[in-house]
């Protein structure tokens, strides 16, 4: 698969026959929103998981040293929380271009907090992208991303905003928090 999602993204789905398209984000869509929305509720996915598996040669890492960022992995038995977001199909453009490192858009159910079942989309990067950079322990993602920084900023910035994010949300992610824990101590 090419590195450069932005194309396949458009082909994937037809956005304006929809009545309402709720977006999920588990990574910086939870803590940088910067795309307007109707409304927001938090959310989860069934049957996946956090993983800073993926690389990031645009956000927070370059080219020559890709920083670490998330993906979800499907996991039967876990579920990931995030945020949901109502948005129109204009917000597509943006957010393509915005996920277009090895990020596809996929079909899910979301649960929303209302218990609520709704159709939403979400970005998750499969493991045959040209960015994907796969399992390592936490420490060594901590090591990787503390050396870490792109246009985006430091690749812990990512990880300290989101941890936090979680933090006021009340969710619990053992993987997230281990690293921003090694994170704190390389400080
Ligand atoms: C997401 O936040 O939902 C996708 C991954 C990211 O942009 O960090």
């Amino acid at each position: 698969m090419s590195l450069d999602t932005i194309e396949i993204n458009k082909q994937r789905q037809n956005l304006f026959d929809r009545e309402e398209i709720w977006l999920f984000g588990y990574g910086s869509l939870i803590y940088k929103v910067d795309f307007p929305f109707l409304e927001k509720s938090p959310a989860s996915l069934y049957g996946w998981t956090r993983r800073f598996w993926q690389g990031s040669h645009d956000h927070r890492g370059t080219p020559d040293n890709p920083g670490r960022v998330l993906t979800l992995i499907e996991s039967m038995d876990e579920h990931c929380t995030g945020m949901a977001y109502r948005v129109s199909h204009d917000v597509f453009d943006h957010l393509d271009h915005r996920e277009k490192n090895g990020y596809l858009r996929y079909d899910v159910d979301l649960q929303l907090a209302n218990n609520i079942t709704k159709a939403g989309l979400v970005y998750i990067a499969p493991e045959n992208n040209l960015a994907y950079l796969g399992e390592a322990s936490e420490e060594s993602i901590a090591q990787h991303i503390h050396q870490s920084h792109g246009p985006s900023g430091s690749n812990r910035d990512y990880v300290l905003h989101l941890a936090e994010a979680l933090r006021t949300m009340g969710v619990d992610d053992p993987h997230v928090f281990e690293i921003e824990r090694y994170l704190l101590e390389y400080a």
